[in-house]
Parts: structure tokens; sequence; C-alpha cells
């Protein structure tokens, strides 16, 4: 497994290759980023894993500084799961006009992510998903991949990430991995390092509140926005601090009609100080 850094190199060990496949990544990696590597694997003959902790997906009181960087260990993984080339660049090398001592864009370019990106996930992280499709367009670009592999706990990024690729023509095939659950149902998340053991029991009540609404929804329940309410007040009064819990066409993530069928309820909110996301997908016959 090769190790790259520049844009430059990753190019020329890439010159000969017909079939690549990418799995975009802030590394810190957990079984669910393995398990979107050996999907990859299935696709392409070459797959590149990039890691990057990318400063324009996160907002001033976010944790950029503190996001866990821990290059060794998931290369160890990586090389196990047989990736070809990590793509591991610094701040200079992806953004040559970014102050990363002051955070200042300078004369960074952006790409504006459309209206969907400032609801759920975006409403309390402005920016968030700008930040998100200029670094995956900038990868796309750099390592020209014919698949990229996304993890579904990230729907509403998976779901720019498709408009992404079908609104710029982008010659991508994007695959969606499963996510990935702890026994208990907590979704695997980089940022689940941070919470206490205490805090990670409580955490697997999140996923535990999208099943029961999925489970109304299946009896026939059809007030939306009760069961959105009911859930948020559930978890806060389990010491969570809910940011939205709700249900969206899982097509369009427009709020849910009672005449949709394909539908997804996503859910975020803050446990102590770590902000946790998840969600669940599903089809009411
Ligand atoms: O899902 C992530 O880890 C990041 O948002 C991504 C897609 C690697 C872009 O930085």
């Amino acid at each position: 497994m090769q190790i790259i850094h520049t844009v430059a190199e990753l190019r020329n060990a890439l010159k000969s290759q017909t079939s690549v496949a990418l799995v975009p990544t802030m590394g810190n990696l957990h079984a669910g980023h393995i398990h979107l590597a050996t999907l990859a694997k299935q696709q392409a003959q070459c797959v590149v894993v990039s890691i990057f902790v990318n400063p324009l997906q996160f907002g001033a009181n976010e944790d950029l500084a503190s996001y866990p960087r821990t290059l060794d260990a998931d290369c160890e993984k990586l090389k196990a799961a047989g990736v070809d080339i990590v793509f591991a660049p610094n701040v200079q090398e992806m953004y040559p006009n970014f102050n990363a001592a002051t955070n200042d864009l300078g004369q960074t370019m952006i790409i504006s992510a459309p209206p969907i990106a400032k609801e759920l996930c975006g409403a309390s992280r402005p920016g968030h998903f700008d930040g998100v499709a200029t670094v995956v367009m900038k990868l796309f670009n750099i390592v020209m991949p014919q698949v990229a592999v996304f993890g579904k706990k990230d729907f509403q990024q998976l779901f720019i990430i498709r408009e992404l690729v079908r609104q710029f023509n982008l010659p991508i095939a994007i695959i969606a991995g499963d996510t990935i659950r702890e026994a208990s149902g907590l979704a695997m998340s980089s940022r689940n390092g941070y919470l206490s053991q205490e805090q990670k029991t409580n955490a697997a009540t999140l996923n535990t509140c999208l099943k029961q609404i999925v489970d109304s929804i299946y009896q026939g329940n059809t007030d939306f926005i009760g069961l959105e309410q009911a859930a948020a007040q559930n978890l806060n009064s389990n010491g969570w601090l809910t940011d939205y819990i709700s249900i969206r066409s899982a097509r369009t993530l427009s709020p849910a009609s009672k005449e949709d069928t394909a539908l997804v309820v996503l859910a975020a909110a803050k446990i102590g100080n770590t902000r946790l996301i998840d969600n669940i997908e599903f089809t009411r016959i």
C-alpha cells in the first residue's frame, strides 16, 4: 500500500490505472470506513482512500482542532483491508489559497450547495455542506475515480454528493455503504471516541428513538410532526439536547407527506459536547 501526500505523486501513481474507486474519509477510521473500503474493492482494481480533515466543513465553534488525527493506525487498518493507496494531503496541498493559521479562506473558491443543504444538519452547521461539496469535488478532480463510496450514516451528505455528481455531470458512480452499528444499535462514528462509557451506553437511545418512529409509521401513524416532537422530548428527557428529528422523503429530502412511501427519519442530537447523527431509511407500504 502506498501512502501519498501530494497531488502530483498521486496523479503519477494513478497514471496507468483504468479502474479506480475512491473512499473519501477524514480518518480516525472504524469498522464503518473499512466496510466502505471493502465495497470499493469489489468495484475497482485500485482503491484510493483519502484521509483529510477538511477545515472548510467545520464551523468556528466546532471540533476542527480536536478532531482525532490517527494516520498511522488508520494506515494499518487500510493495509489489512487491501487498500492500494492512501492519499493524505495537508491543508496547504488541498487549499493553496487558505490560511490555516488564521482560518482565512483568502481567494479559495467554494461550491455553493443547493438550498436543501441549509436544512437538517445544515441549519445548525452553516456552510458545512459547501465545505463538503468543495472538498469532494476536489478529490474527484484529483483522483478521477470511476466509482466513489460514501456511508449512508451521513444521509444528507450522500444526497448532496449525488446532486453534485448529477448537476456537474461527473462520470462517477456513487455507491452507498450501509451504516455499521455497535451491538447496542449505536451507529459507528469517529466522534464516538469523545463519549464516556456512560454516555456511550446512553447514546444507543438515539437509534432506539428512530426505530420507534419507524414502527409507529408502519402501524399507520401519519402524524409525522407529532412523532418528531414526542421523540425529541423523549431524547431531551434522557439527557440529550436534540438538534432535529425529521421524517423526510428519501427521494427529495423534503418533509414527508402522507403520500410518500420512500421515507427516511433523520436525527442529530448532542450528548454532552458530542453531536451525533443517525437515520433509518424505510419504505411504507
Ligand atoms: O464523511 C466524511 O468523512 C467527510 O464529510 C468527507 C466526505 C470525507 C468530506 O470531508
